[in-house]
C-alpha cells in the first residue's frame, strides 16, 4: 500500500495494436474512495485501459498501480483488490440470483456464502426477485446482480465498463444508487461510459481519453471551466458536460 489515499496511478501507459496507437501516454490518479468517470469516443482506448489496470492485458510502456500494487509486477495482489464488471452481464440464466451470488461466494471460499447472498440481495434491492431464475429478469435487474456479484469478497477497487449501456433510465438510475452506494462505503470506483449525464450524476472527477491522452481531468466545475466562452446567446445558460465534451475534443458542434 502506498502512503497517499491514491487507489489508482497511471504514469505514462502506452498501449498499441500492431500499428495503431491506442494508449499514447495516459496519465491518472484516482483517489480511494472516489467515483471517476473516463469518457471517450468509440475506439478511444477506456475499455483498454480499463483491462491493464485489471491485468488482462499488457502495457507496452509506462506503470500503473491500484492500492499500491503494480499491474504488471504484482499481478495477482492486483487481482485480489479488485473487481471487473463488463459490459455483458456474467450471470446464470438458469440459477436464480440467489443461487448466482452463492456460487461465487463459494468460489472465493467464503464461510456462510448464504448470508453473504442474502446481504447482497438486500443492498441491491433484488430480494423478492432473489428466488426466481435469473431468465427471468429484467436488464436492470441483471446488471444489479452482476454487481453485486462483482462485490463479493468485498473488493477495495472497482472497474465497471459502461454499467449501463442499454439500460432503460429507470434501471439506469437503479444502477447509480447502487454505484453511489459503494462508493459512500470506501469502495473507489473507474467506470466507462458513453453516457455523459451518468459522468455528471456519478463522479466525483471525469476524466476525458482522446486520441491516446487524457486531456482533460476534473470536477464537472473544473471542466466547465474550461468551456470556451460562447456565443453571448448563451451567457446565461450553463453548459451541459456533452458541450463540454465535444469543445473539449475539438468535435464539430452543430449548432
Ligand atoms: N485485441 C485487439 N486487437 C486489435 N485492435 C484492438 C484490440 N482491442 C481493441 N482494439 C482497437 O483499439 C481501439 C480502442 O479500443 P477500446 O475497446 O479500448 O475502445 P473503447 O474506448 O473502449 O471503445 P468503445 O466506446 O467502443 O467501447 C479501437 O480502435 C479498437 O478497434
Ligand atoms: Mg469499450
Amino acid at each position: 500500500m502506498t502512503a497517499t489515499a491514491t487507489a489508482i496511478r497511471v504514469e505514462g501507459l502506452e498501449k498499441s495494436y500492431d500499428e495503431l496507437a491506442v494508449l499514447r501516454g495516459v496519465d491518472l490518479h484516482v483517489e480511494q474512495g472516489s467515483i471517476v468517470a473516463l469518457l471517450g469516443s468509440n475506439g478511444a482506448g477506456k475499455t483498454t485501459l480499463v483491462r491493464i489496470l485489471s491485468t488482462l492485458l499488457r502495457a507496452d510502456a509506462g506503470t500503473a498501480s491500484v492500492q499500491g500494487y503494480d499491474v504488471a509486477a504484482q499481478a495477482a495482489d492486483v487481482r485480489e483488490s479488485i473487481s471487473l464488471t463488463g459490459q455483458f452481464a456474467a450471470v446464470d440464466e438458469i440459477l436464480t440470483g440467489r443461487e448466482n451470488l452463492m456460487l461465487v461466494a463459494r468460489l472465493r471460499h467464503l464461510p456462510d456464502a448464504g448470508r453473504v447472498a442474502d446481504d447482497l440481495l438486500a443492498r441491491f434491492d433484488l430480494v423478492e426477485a432473489g428466488a426466481r431464475k435469473v431468465a427471468t429478469y429484467s436488464g436492470g435487474m441483471r446488471r444489479r446482480l452482476d454487481i453485486a456479484m462483482s462485490l463479493i469478497g468485498e473488493p477495495p477497487v472497482v472497474f465497471l465498463d459502461e454499467p449501463t449501456t442499454g439500460l432503460d433510465p429507470q434501471a439506469r438510475t437503479e444502477v447509480w444508487a447502487s454505484v453511489k452506494e459503494l462508493a459512500a462505503r470506501g469502495t473507489t470506483v473507474l467506470l466507462t461510459t458513453q453516457y455523459l449525464e451518468e459522468a455528471e450524476r456519478l463522479a466525483d472527477r471525469i476524466a476525458i481519453l482522446h486520441e491516446g491522452r487524457i486531456i482533460a481531468d476534473g470536477t464537472l466545475a473544473d471542466l466547465k471551466q474550461l468551456f470556451p466562452p460562447a456565443h453571448v446567446e448563451y451567457v446565461e445558460k450553463q453548459p451541459t458536460l456533452e458541450e463540454i465534451f465535444l469543445a473539449i475534443i475539438g468535435a464539430e458542434q452543430k449548432s
